[in-house]
């Protein structure tokens, strides 16, 4: 499948084909497939995880050029803790050197860095480095590269219950003030706007426990494509497509 794709040839989509008026706000990335293009060459796991961070930096560009307001990637899930101890550790060193080596470009482009996940789990250096870079990049006012570490929608969603239900015996919320709007602030994502796209890598077409109450309306863009081979012309057409598509959240289109 992959291999038939390659030789397709993509048609090419340029920063001019774009609306720029009608971009997503939000666009979310199940950034997958590490592990398949490694093992295609030959190569460990890990590899794939490395090769992987540099799309990271050519998206992140791309996405910051044409006004993307937030862009999360799901960079480990809570369920990826059943994998080898070695590939943990070393997936776990990833953001740090990410953010050593692309800090600088961070802070000229403007980009803010944030955690969306349940830190109490992770290792002392990865905690400590991102929230480094959320404080270094605190007062930049673009594009926000939300890093989803230890995330896992079911989780977040039994977590805001807990907080909503302390609330309610703490007298801060009241019963009848729970609505989906009072939910989505329990939410780790209360400070974003729902995800208008949702792009998958590696043709797996399913959520794998990411944002299951806010992809509710999201459109859903999948691509053979491996994580380390997607690139800033697979991203706009991504963009491209969505800009196609008629979202009616239930209604009737205008
Ligand atoms: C995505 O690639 C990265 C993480 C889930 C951490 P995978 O490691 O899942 O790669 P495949 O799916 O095994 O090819
Ligand atoms: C989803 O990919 C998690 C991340 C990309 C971080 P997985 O590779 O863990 O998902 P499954 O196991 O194929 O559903
Ligand atoms: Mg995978």
């Amino acid at each position: 499948m992959f291999s038939k794709y390659k030789e397709k040839r993509v048609e090419k989509i340029a920063i001019s084909d774009i609306d720029l008026s009608n971009v997503p706000k939000h666009v979310a990335i199940i950034m997958d497939g590490n592990g398949r293009w490694a093992k295609n060459r030959g190569l460990p796991r890990v590899a794939g995880h490395k090769a992987g961070v540099q799309t990271i930096k050519k998206i992140a560009n791309i996405a910051s050029n044409i006004g993307i307001e937030v862009l999360t990637l799901f960079a480990f899930s809570t369920e990826n803790w059943k994998r080898p101890e070695k590939e943990v550790k070393f997936l776990m060193e990833l953001p740090q050197q990410f953010l050593l080596d692309y800090m600088e470009e961070l802070m000229e482009k403007n980009v803010q860095v944030k955690l969306m996940g349940f830190d109490k789990q992770l290792p002392d250096n990865t905690l400590n480095a991102v929230r480094e870079a959320e404080e270094r990049t605190k007062n930049n006012t673009g594009l926000i590269l939300n890093f989803a570490l230890n995330y896992g929608s079911r989780a977040e969603i039994v977590n805001a219950t807990k907080n909503i239900l302390n609330d309610v015996i703490n007298g801060k919320l009241e019963q009848d003030e729970i609505n989906e709007t009072t939910f989505n602030n329990y939410l780790l994502t209360k400070d974003y706007p729902e995800p208008d796209l949702l792009i998958r890598t590696s043709g797996e077409q399913r959520i794998s426990n990411f944002l299951l109450w806010q992809l509710a309306y999201s459109e859903l863009w999948f691509t053979p494509v491996y994580w380390p081979d997607f690139n800033e012309q697979l991203f706009l057409m991504a963009i491209y497509d969505y800009q196609k598509r008629g979202r009616r959240f239930g209604g009737l289109e205008e």
